[in-house]
């Protein structure tokens, strides 16, 4: 009996002392933008694992990053690989794997390679709920019809060679004020296991497998969405800064294993 008025008492001070009041509102607000039914919470915590990736799909992280620091507005924003727009064209033809694919599939590769993590089976809560949330965005939406503004845009060639020391400058002058000097982040947070600005290179961030480790992918996702709020980058500035981030050093593709990956780039 003492002991577990020992536990009570140790529970209420961990409640009341643990977490700062702000996130907790910040949910309550999140959950108010789905219906209050129980479709809508299985839509609110595929929205969670989407926006909090490391505290709400913890076993299967790798990394800082949620998918919303690449798919941006919690997979909305179009140009940033919206989900509403992916969402209608699966089972798709993937060349990186040379078969069609689910849609469970082509997630569980972002798992793998973009958050350096692992693929949560297709039948886990974690899955289910992510393809609520995606389902949802995607209400009224056409089925199989490539919509405008899915995926990144593609950047044209400039006739000039990607020139990793010019994106040096353009990243130390146009990026390193919000994602560091070091590509490192800023404003780790701890209760979440993210950034306010997540790292762009370095051990927290997606490994060499991630389509984001691809000089033209990453080119027109910067070309389209960033300096964040300011995408002004030309074509060649964004080829260049792609170019010279793709020089740092990150997790090896876990398809090559570790070692190898580790010598040889
Ligand atoms: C480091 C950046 C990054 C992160 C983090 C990330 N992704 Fe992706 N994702 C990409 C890239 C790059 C593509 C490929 C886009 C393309 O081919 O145009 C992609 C594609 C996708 C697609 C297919 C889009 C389409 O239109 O076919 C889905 C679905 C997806 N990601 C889901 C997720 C989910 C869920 C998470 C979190 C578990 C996540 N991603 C995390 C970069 C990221
Ligand atoms: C005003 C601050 C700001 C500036 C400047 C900025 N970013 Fe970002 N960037 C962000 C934020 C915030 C996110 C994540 C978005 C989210 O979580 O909603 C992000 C996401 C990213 C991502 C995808 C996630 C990751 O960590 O890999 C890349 C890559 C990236 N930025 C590269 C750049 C590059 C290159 C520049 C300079 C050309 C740049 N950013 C300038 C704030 C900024």
């Amino acid at each position: 009996m003492k002991r577990l008025v020992l536990w009570l008492a140790a529970a209420l001070a961990l409640a009341s002392c643990g977490r700062p009041a702000e996130p907790e509102a910040e949910d309550r607000s999140a959950r108010a933008q789905f219906p209050p039914d129980k479709h809508g919470e299985l839509v609110y915590q595929g929205y969670r694992v989407f926006t909090q990736t490391p505290k709400a799909a913890r076993i299967y992280t790798g990394n800082s990053l949620t998918c919303a620091s690449c798919h941006l507005d919690a997979g909305r924003k179009a140009h940033a690989a919206p989900m509403w727009a992916a969402f209608a064209m699966y089972p798709a033809y993937l060349s990186k794997v040379d078969r069609v694919v689910t849609l469970e599939e082509r997630i569980q590769q972002c798992f793998r390679f973009s958050m350096n993590g692992f693929s949560p089976p297709q039948d886990s809560h974690e899955m289910r709920a992510l393809i609520a949330y995606m389902q949802w965005l995607a209400i009224d939406r056409p089925v199989g019809v490539e919509q405008p503004g899915r995926g990144f845009p593609t950047v044209p060639r400039t006739g000039s060679d990607p020139n990793p020391l010019r994106g040096k400058q353009i990243y130390a002058q146009r990026c390193a004020s919000c994602h560091g000097g070091q590509g490192e982040g800023m404003g780790y947070q701890e209760i979440q296991g993210t950034y306010a600005v997540p790292p762009v290179w370095g051990f927290n961030s997606f490994n060499k497998g991630a389509g984001m480790h691809r000089a033209d992918l990453l080119a027109g996702f910067l070309k389209a969405n960033m300096p964040l709020g300011n995408a002004d980058l030309s074509d060649q500035d964004a080829l260049d800064v792609a170019a010279w981030m793709g020089l740092q050093e990150r997790w090896p593709d876990p398809r090559k294993g570790l070692l190898p990956g580790l010598l040889a780039q």
